[in-house]
């Protein structure tokens, strides 16, 4: 994998002159707002999101054997294993869309993943984390509130982030659906394998020291404008 210089027309927005926004991590609970913020930085520098949650759910919908392997364990909120992430992981990398970086979205969330990605992605620049932070009983409504869009994948909130017309995407008017991981009682199992799982791999990326933590409990796009700044702060003191 190699890495080049984005140029600032890549997107219509403003983009910090010769930034290559290179591997990104998002960390964050189940709902702290990772899928919402890779979009969104999606738009902002032209690289891919890559969420393990969304690839495997897209197996789930092929029915391939992968699929059938974790949708029962997505349905208790359980982690599928680590060398079927990471070789699908590996898989989604190899794509040339790659190029100038990536978001990783959802991954790595065991610390074997974690040491994982040190061994196997070798970009021409580190990775930098970024943790987003959200209030538990906020987690519990968003999740609970979550839609989602089947067609165009945007992410909408009965509660907080409604679409302009209730049940509908405001994108391609595809009718708006819920995951079925999105209950209280799935969501306690997530919360607790968050916890004792993916607690550890927060430490080793602290650790690293290119790790910033921003309030997840702004709006949207205040969150964004925090994680493009902690990001280029990153990439100047890297
Ligand atoms: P995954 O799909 O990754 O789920 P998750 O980690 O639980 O995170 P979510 O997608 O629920 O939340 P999010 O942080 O993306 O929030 P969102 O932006 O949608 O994984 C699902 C399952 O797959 C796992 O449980 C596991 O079984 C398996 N899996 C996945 N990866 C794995 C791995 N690496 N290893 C093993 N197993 C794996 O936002 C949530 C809501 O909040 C939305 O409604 C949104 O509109 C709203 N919202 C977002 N930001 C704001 C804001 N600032 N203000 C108001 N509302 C907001
Ligand atoms: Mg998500």
């Amino acid at each position: 994998m190699t890495s080049s210089k984005v140029s600032a027309t890549t997107t219509g927005r403003e983009l910090t002159k010769l930034v290559t926004p290179g591997p990104i991590l998002l960390l964050g609970a189940p709902g702290s707002g990772k899928g919402t913020q890779a979009k969104e930085l999606v738009r902002l520098w032209g690289i891919p999101q890559i969420s393990t949650g969304d690839l495997l759910r897209a197996n789930v919908a092929q029915g391939t054997e992968l699929g059938k392997v974790a949708d029962a364990l997505m349905k208790e909120g359980k982690f599928v294993s680590d060398d079927l992430v990471n070789q699908m992981v590996e898989a989604r990398l190899a794509l040339p869309d790659t190029h100038n970086g990536f978001i990783l979205d959802g991954f790595p969330r065991t610390l074997p993943q974690a040491l994982w990605v040190d061994s196997h992605i070798l970009f021409t620049i580190p990775l930098v984390a970024v943790k987003i932070n959200v209030d538990y009983n906020q987690l519990l409504r968003r999740i609970t509130g979550r839609r989602n869009c089947p067609q165009c994948q945007r992410i909408y909130n009965v509660f907080m982030h409604t679409p302009k017309r209730a049940g509908y995407c405001d994108v391609d008017g595809s009718e708006l659906t819920q995951r079925s991981d999105d209950t209280e009682e799935v969501y306690k199992g997530r919360m607790k394998a968050y916890a004792d799982l993916t607690a550890p791999v927060i430490e080793h990326y602290r650790q690293q020291g290119r790790f910033v933590e921003v309030d997840g409990d702004l709006s949207v796009d205040e969150v964004t404008t925090e994680i493009k700044r902690a990001i280029e702060r990153l990439r100047r003191n890297q």
